[in-house]
């Protein structure tokens, strides 16, 4: 009896063991993900000064950054959570605490192409993977107008991760949201010309960001994070089979679709909404070009 108990605690006492260093081994990994350093070389870029060129960044901004860095850029609290961390969107200005008078044009391209901090370490949840899409003059235009952005006084947090945070990112239960590992940094994607064409309609469906949510080939996407709604099929295969471009310019508009339902706040109409009348069209036709995808949703 007396050996059973002993080897009981033996096997237990091995599980525990076999456990602590499966989890440190996770922390680890993590941590060894997050102070991974990225050697880039930087495209060189015009950085224009011009005022119509500073409208147009001044719409990627509007777009793409006051939602997470607020609307005068000077960031804040992002995300906090007593079992997970902390992570602020940092202030973007020239005032105090802001990365602006840090920041070169090359620190600016390599951030926002590339995903690599002035660090050299990736950014986290910051989308990088989605400005990387940006052309030069689009990319250009949007750092000339962040130059431009009023000073704001404002000291942000640096990240931090609880242990447990580091286990669950280490197996996957979040999508990577480090981006500077997914981007191809030694590629640039197609820049075609602004026009109503298919060629633009999926520049700006990858700029834009829509590819991200819905799925690289646009058959929908259900998001890892527990409770985030389903993206669904934007091919012609899905539910966008039915609509006209009427109904498609609707819905990015006013959120509604052609059933009267509104959507969730999780695809962001609202700022999508600002998009033109011939950037519309041309991701309309862009979707209406892929290959019908017959993935059932949700
Ligand atoms: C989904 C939220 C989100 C969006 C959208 C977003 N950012 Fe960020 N951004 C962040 C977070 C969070 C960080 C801090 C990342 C970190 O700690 O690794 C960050 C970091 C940055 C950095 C790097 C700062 C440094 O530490 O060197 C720059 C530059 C930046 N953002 C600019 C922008 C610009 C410009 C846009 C719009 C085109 C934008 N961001 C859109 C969340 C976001
Ligand atoms: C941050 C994630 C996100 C981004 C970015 C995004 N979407 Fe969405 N989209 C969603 C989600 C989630 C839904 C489902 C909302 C619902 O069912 O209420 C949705 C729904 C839609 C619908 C309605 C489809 C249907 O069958 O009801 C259309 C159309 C759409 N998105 C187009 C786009 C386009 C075009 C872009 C890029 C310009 C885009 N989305 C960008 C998340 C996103």
């Amino acid at each position: 009896m007396r050996n059973v108990v002993k080897w009981i605690g033996i096997a237990v006492g091995s599980l525990v063991v076999v456990l602590l260093v499966a989890v440190a081994g996770l922390m680890i990994s993590s941590d060894l993900r997050f102070s991974r350093t990225y050697a880039i070389t930087v495209e060189d870029m015009p950085i224009p000064t011009d005022a119509a060129s500073l409208d147009v960044g001044r719409r990627w901004a509007e777009i793409h950054c006051q939602g997470c860095h607020g609307p005068d850029l000077g960031g804040g609290p992002l995300f906090e959570d007593e079992a997970l961390g902390v992570v602020d969107a940092p202030n973007l200005t020239t005032g105090r605490g802001g990365i602006g008078t840090r920041y070169q044009d090359a620190d600016w391209i390599r951030a926002l192409r590339h995903g690599v901090r002035l660090d050299g370490t990736s950014v986290f949840i910051m989308p990088s993977s989605e400005f990387y899409y940006l052309n030069d003059a689009d990319l250009g235009s949007l750092i000339a107008y962040l130059k431009t952005v009023p000073a704001v006084d404002r000291e942000t947090r640096t990240r931090t991760f609880t242990p447990l945070a580091k286990v669950l990112y280490a197996i996957g239960a979040f999508e990577n949201l480090l981006y500077a590992e997914t981007i191809a940094h030694d590629v640039r994607p197609a820049a075609p010309p602004a026009d109503v064409t298919v060629e633009y309609g999926e520049y700006l469906a990858h700029a834009h960001g829509c590819a991200s949510c819905h799925g690289v080939t646009f058959e929908g996407h259900q998001p890892a994070e527990p409770g985030a709604p389903f993206a669904p099929n934007l091919t012609p295969g899905g539910e966008l089979g039915t609509w006209s471009e009427a109904d498609f310019n609707a819905a990015l508009r006013s959120g509604t679709t052609p059933s009267g339902r509104i959507l969730n706040a999780a695809m962001p109409w609202q700022g999508l909404g600002h998009l033109t009348d011939a950037e519309l069209a041309a991701i309309w036709r862009y979707l209406q070009s892929l290959p019908a995808a017959t993935v059932e949703t949700e």
